[in-house]
C-alpha cells in the first residue's frame, strides 16, 4: 500500500502499530475467539479492557484519586451541555473565554442552561491571539470558568492553564489532551472528544473532581449525569465499546512512546520545524500570534490563494492528505497530533519547499 500521511483534524490518523494490533485482535481476542467489537459491555473481557484503559489514562496524566474518570458517548459536543448541567450546582451564571470556533460552540450550548458571561474574547482580532488573563472580567459568583485549550480550527493553543483560584476551572481539551503533561489538580473538569489523540469518534473522556458532582440541574438526562455515570462505571447505557477499546490501545501506545513528557518533546520538535519553514518563506504564512500557535493544528495560507487547489491536489499526489483548512478559515491546515511521526512533518515541509520552487 502507498505510504500516506494523513493531516486530518479528526477523526485523525492512528499509529500503524495500533491499527495492526486492532486488526490482529479482530481475528479473535486472546483465546475466546470473540472480538472486542462483539463483547458484552458487562462481560469480564470488556470490563477488563475498560478498567485497563481507565488505569492507563490515570497513569498517563497522574489523575488523583479524588477525580472520577468517565468514558461517555456524545463526543465533546455532549459535554458542552453536560458541563453546565452538572457544574452549575444551584447557581445560574457561568463564565466562558471565547478564542474561536469551538469555544463559541461551547458558549452557545451552555446558554441553553446558564446565564453565560463572556469573560474575554479575541473575536475583534480575528481569533489570532488569546486575550491576556489580566484583561479577563467575570462575575466571581459564576459557577465555573470555561476555556478551550486548543482551537482545532483556528490553531490557537493555551500553553499554560489559566490560574483562577476563585472559581472552578473547566476545560475542553479535545484536541490537545495527552499531547503534553498537565496538572489535573488545577481543574474541576476536563473533557475531550477522543478522535484526535485517543482513537475513534463518538466518545468523550471526562475527568471530574468528585466534589463537583451530585447536584445536577433538575431534568438532567441520566446519561449526562456525572454522579450516575460515575456510580455505574460509565455504563448507565451501553457505552461505545469499540471506541473505548481503541482509547485503551492508544494509551498503551503512548506509554510505549515514553508517555506525555516524551510525546511533548516530539510535538514541540514537529510544530517548531513546521512553523519555522512557514515563517522562512514569503510563499506561506501563518497568521496566529507566535506565542499561542497550536502544536496540534497549524493553519497556513499561500500568498496566492488561486494556487490552493493545485497545492492540495499535488500534496494528495505526494501522499499528503487532508490538508484543506476549515471552510470558515480557508487556506490549509496541517493537524499533527501525537500519531503524526516526525517523518510526516519533514515530508510535508519538503513538499512545501518543492511546490514553492515550482510556483513561487
Ligand atoms: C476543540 C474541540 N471541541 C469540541 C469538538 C467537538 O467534538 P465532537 O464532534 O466529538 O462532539 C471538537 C471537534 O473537533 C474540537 O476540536
Amino acid at each position: 500500500m502507498r505510504k500516506v500521511y494523513n493531516f486530518s483534524p479528526g477523526p485523525a490518523m492512528l499509529p500503524a502499530s495500533v491499527l495492526e494490533r486492532a486488526r490482529e485482535e479482530l481475528r479473535g481476542w486472546r483465546s475466546s475467539g470473540v472480538t472486542p467489537m462483539e463483547m458484552s459491555h458487562r462481560g469480564a473481557d470488556f470490563i477488563g479492557i475498560a478498567e485497563k484503559a481507565e488505569a492507563a489514562l490515570r497513569a498517563a496524566l497522574a489523575v488523583p484519586s479524588n477525580y472520577k474518570v468517565l468514558f461517555l458517548a456524545g463526543g465533546a459536543t455532549g459535554q458542552f451541555a453536560a458541563a453546565p448541567m452538572n457544574l452549575l450546582r444551584g447557581k445560574t451564571k457561568a463564565a466562558y473565554i471565547e478564542t474561536g470556533y469551538w469555544s463559541r460552540k461551547a458558549i452557545d450550548e451552555a446558554k441553553l442552561f446558564a446565564d453565560v458571561g463572556v469573560a474575554a474574547s479575541s473575536r475583534d482580532g480575528g481569533f489570532a491571539t488569546i486575550p491576556p488573563q489580566a484583561s479577563w472580567r467575570f462575575d466571581p459568583t459564576a459557577a465555573y470558568l470555561h476555556y478551550t485549550a486548543n482551537e482545532t480550527i483556528g490553531g490557537v493553543e493555551f500553553h499554560e492553564a489559566p490560574r483562577v483560584d476563585d472559581v472552578p476551572l473547566v476545560v475542553d481539551m479535545s484536541s490537545n489532551l495527552l499531547s503534553r503533561p498537565i496538572d489535573v489538580t488545577q481543574f474541576a473538569l476536563i473533557y475531550a472528544s477522543t478522535q484526535k489523540n485517543l482513537g475513534l469518534a463518538g466518545l468523550a473522556v471526562v475527568i471530574v473532581r468528585e466534589d463537583m458532582i451530585g447536584r445536577p440541574l433538575p431534568g438532567t438526562p441520566s446519561i449526562f449525569d456525572y454522579r450516575r455515570q460515575a456510580d455505574e462505571r460509565s455504563m448507565v447505557n451501553t457505552p461505545p465499546t469499540y471506541a473505548w477499546y481503541m482509547a485503551g490501545l492508544m494509551l498503551e501506545w503512548l506509554a510505549e512512546q515514553g508517555g506525555v513528557e516524551a510525546i511533548e518533546r516530539r510535538n514541540i520538535r514537529k510544530a517548531s520545524r513546521l512553523y519555522a519553514a512557514i515563517d522562512a518563506s514569503p510563499f506561506y504564512s501563518n497568521f496566529i500570534d507566535p506565542a499561542v500557535r497550536s502544536r496540534m493544528n497549524a493553519p497556513f495560507r499561500l500568498a496566492d490563494a488561486n494556487r490552493d487547489k493545485s497545492f492540495l491536489a499535488a500534496a494528495a499526489d505526494a501522499g499528503l492528505v487532508s490538508l484543506e483548512g476549515h471552510r470558515s478559515v480557508g487556506g490549509m491546515r496541517a493537524s499533527i497530533y501525537n500519531a503524526m511521526p516526525e517523518e510526516g512533518v519533514e515530508t510535508l515541509i519538503s513538499f512545501m519547499l518543492d511546490f514553492e520552487k515550482r510556483w513561487g
